[in-house]
This record gives C-alpha cells, sequence and structure tokens, in this order.
C-alpha cells in the first residue's frame, strides 16, 4: 500500500484512474486539481474518506506542491490543458499549465526524491498519412503540431532531462485517443453524444477522415498502473488498443447506436492544422511489461458511453451551452 498523488484528478481521465485505484488497489489517494472548466468535483463522489483526500490547488503553486510531495510517495501526473481547439484559440493556459506546471512538479521530485509518472499524448509524434503502414512507436521522432500538442512534447523532454540530469525517478507515457464516462463535452464523442440526446445534428470536421487510435480510458488507467509498478525508470512507453477509426465512421455509429439515421451528421468548418492520423504501436507495454487492453470492443464501449451521457445528464448539462457557443463563434 502507497500513498499517491494524482494531479487532475477531477478530469477526464484522471478521475477514471482514481475510480480504477479505487477498485482495483488499496493505496491512499489524494487528488491536486485546480478545478478549470475541465474539472468537476462531481466525477469524485462516493470515495472512501480513509482512502480518499481531495486537494483544491493549483500544481504551479510550489509551496503546496512541496507540502503534497513531501507526503506522497508517487506522484501520477494528469494535469493539462488538454484540448486542441483551446490551444488555437489562447495558447498561453497551455504553456503556464503544461510547462510551467510540469517543471513545478519536477522541482519537488528531484527535492524529495519521489516516484513521478507524466501522463503525455501520442500527438507528439505529429501526425501520420492514411496509407502509411507505420505507427508511432517509443523511437519516433517529436514533430508537434498544435500549441497543445508541443507544450505536452515540451513537459516530455523536461522530464526526460530531469532524470537525465538530476537523477528523478520518472517515467513517461504517452497514449492514444480516450473515450468513456466523465470526459467533458468539448470533446469529439462526448459532443457529438450529448447533441443527439438534445436532437442537435452531431457536427464533423472537414470531410471526416481523419483517424484517431482510441482506446477506453480504463485500459489507459491499468496501463498505467502497470507501468507504475513495473516499469523501467527513465523509460518511454506508448499506450494504445488498435483502435483506429475515421471520425465519420465514429458519429455514424454513435447515430445508429442511438437510434438515428447513419447519415444525419452536419460538415463544418474544419480544425486550423488538423493532425491527419494517430496510430500506436503499443508492442514494447504488452511485450515487456505484459500489459494488454480488455475493452477491445469499441462498439460496445461507445454503447455504454452513451449510456452513461444519457443517465448522467446533470454530470454534462451544466457544461454544455457555453462549450456549443464557444464552437459556434468559429462555425464549428
Ligand atoms: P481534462 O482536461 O479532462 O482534465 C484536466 C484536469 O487538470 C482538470 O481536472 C483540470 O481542472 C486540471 N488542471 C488543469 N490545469 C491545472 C493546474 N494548473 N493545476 C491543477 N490542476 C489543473 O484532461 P484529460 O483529457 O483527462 O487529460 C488528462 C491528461 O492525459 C493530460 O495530461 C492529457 O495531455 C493526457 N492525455 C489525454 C488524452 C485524451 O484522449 N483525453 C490522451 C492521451 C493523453
Ligand atoms: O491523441 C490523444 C489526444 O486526443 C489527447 O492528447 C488530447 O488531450 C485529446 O483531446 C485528444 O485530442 P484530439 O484533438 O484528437 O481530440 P478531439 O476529441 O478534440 O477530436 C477528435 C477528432 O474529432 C479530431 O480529428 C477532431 C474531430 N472533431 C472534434 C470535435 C470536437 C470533430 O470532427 N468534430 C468535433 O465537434
Amino acid at each position: 500500500m502507497s500513498k499517491i498523488l494524482v494531479t487532475g484528478g477531477a478530469g477526464f481521465i484522471g478521475s477514471n484512474f482514481v475510480h480504477y485505484l479505487m477498485d482495483n488497489t488499496d493505496h491512499e489517494v489524494t487528488v491536486l486539481d485546480s478545478l478549470t472548466y475541465a474539472g468537476n468535483k462531481a466525477s469524485l463522489v462516493d470515495l472512501p474518506s480513509n482512502r480518499f483526500t481531495f486537494v483544491h490547488g493549483d500544481i504551479r503553486d510550489a509551496e503546496l506542491v512541496d507540502e503534497l510531495f513531501r507526503k506522497n510517495d508517487t506522484v501520477v501526473h494528469y494535469a493539462a490543458e488538454s484540448h486542441n481547439d483551446n490551444s488555437l484559440d489562447n495558447p498561453r493556459p497551455f504553456l503556464e499549465t503544461n510547462i510551467i506546471g510540469t517543471y513545478t512538479l519536477l522541482e519537488a521530485a528531484r527535492k524529495y526524491d519521489t516516484r513521478l509518472h507524466h501522463i503525455s499524448t501520442d500527438e507528439v509524434y505529429g501526425d501520420l498519412e492514411l496509407d502509411d503502414p507505420e505507427r508511432f512507436s517509443e523511437s519516433t521522432p517529436y514533430n508537434p503540431s498544435s500549441p497543445y500538442s508541443s507544450t505536452k512534447a515540451g513537459s516530455d523532454l523536461l522530464v526526460r532531462a530531469w532524470v537525465r540530469s538530476f537523477g528523478v525517478r520518472a517515467t513517461i507515457s504517452n497514449c492514444s485517443n480516450n473515450y468513456g464516462p466523465y470526459q467533458h463535452v468539448e470533446k469529439f464523442i462526448p459532443r457529438q453524444i450529448t447533441n443527439v440526446i438534445r436532437g442537435v445534428r452531431p457536427k464533423l470536421y472537414g470531410a471526416g477522415e481523419n483517424v484517431r487510435d482510441w482506446i477506453h480510458a480504463d485500459d489507459h488507467s491499468s496501463a498505467v498502473m502497470t507501468i507504475v509498478d513495473k516499469g523501467v525508470l527513465g523509460e518511454t512507453y506508448l499506450i494504445g488498443a488498435d483502435g483506429e477509426k475515421n471520425n465519420k465512421d465514429v458519429v455514424e455509429l454513435i447515430l445508429t447506436t442511438m437510434g438515428q439515421p447513419a447519415d444525419a451528421y452536419d460538415h463544418v468548418t474544419d480544425r486550423p492544422g488538423h493532425d491527419l492520423r494517430y496510430a500506436i504501436d503499443s508492442t514494447k507495454l504488452r511485450t515487456e511489461l505484459g500489459w494488454k487492453p480488455t475493452h477491445a470492443d469499441f462498439e460496445s464501449g461507445i454503447a455504454a458511453t452513451i449510456d452513461w451521457y444519457k443517465a448522467n445528464e446533470a454530470w454534462w448539462a451544466p457544461t454544455k451551452d457555453a462549450t456549443e457557443a464557444f464552437y459556434a463563434s468559429k462555425g464549428q
């Protein structure tokens, strides 16, 4: 049993990770989260008070971070500004949280010799052609496209530098697109599901041929815990579940699963610099650490996710109108 600090634990993947820890381990968990527009304490209700503590604060607050690192054995770092479209609108918070925030945690890890796992994204590798036989691997050169992905790439490089220069005990994982419960309605899959619930047609950027490599958030959590338990310090592991789908196919699946005609969606203004395709080769994680995903069936994963959004309108409704107003202002 150890004491784990989860930064960004009120966000989508962080909250799924906290639930995973509660259900599958006996670790004591503290969440540090500043509750930006993307953080939601309602994602962390009904957790046992003897094993769970919530701290409302910022990862750039060095004094608070110092205190929390002193009290915990392991830190899993999810906190970030995470949405590409927002980063195109206003990059500054991405630099602040993703770069300065990660730097603040690294300095505390260095001081207390804390085991740190840094959560990152496959977007640091840029994008692939649709017909490229290669997928991203741990040796693919970094080539990020957006303000979001470039700040995540910068944060990864900081972690590597702190490992090499100061001996910080860290690992990094770069995961593909997650789906599942507790995801903010700004993101592709929950945006379309909640649109259909509200009788609004889904919105597809451009032609909808862009490919994402989908993984259920639970599988991301089990992969992260595998790396925390068995990963080699200083190493990077790619996390993916062989879930490549183009956006058009995903929208059509959502529509038909929700009893609508498959073509009941609109094409809208494309994202500037829109990455074409992501694809992950997770052989290293599977062969060296023995991890494998358990939510392999995307259709049933989407059906369960649709059911979750239908059953939890009170969770997402307060953010839906502002999200759609932002998209409408950009023709999306
Ligand atoms: P999210 O936007 O849903 O959640 C981010 C959380 O971080 C929120 O709770 C927010 O309040 C918190 N936060 C933001 N700035 C903070 C700060 N300065 N101090 C403290 N807390 C702060 O993001 P997500 O989709 O859950 O992504 C979590 C992590 O996983 C990110 O690092 C992201 O880059 C990475 N990632 C996401 C995906 C994906 O598909 N969503 C895939 C791969 C990697
Ligand atoms: O690959 C991992 C990344 O996945 C993470 O690092 C990011 O934090 C996460 O947000 C996600 O990034 P994407 O930009 O791929 O996700 P998003 O949900 O914004 O969009 C998925 C795809 O769907 C992308 O090709 C853009 C498209 N899209 C998105 C929205 C919101 C649409 O076609 N219509 C939409 O309304």
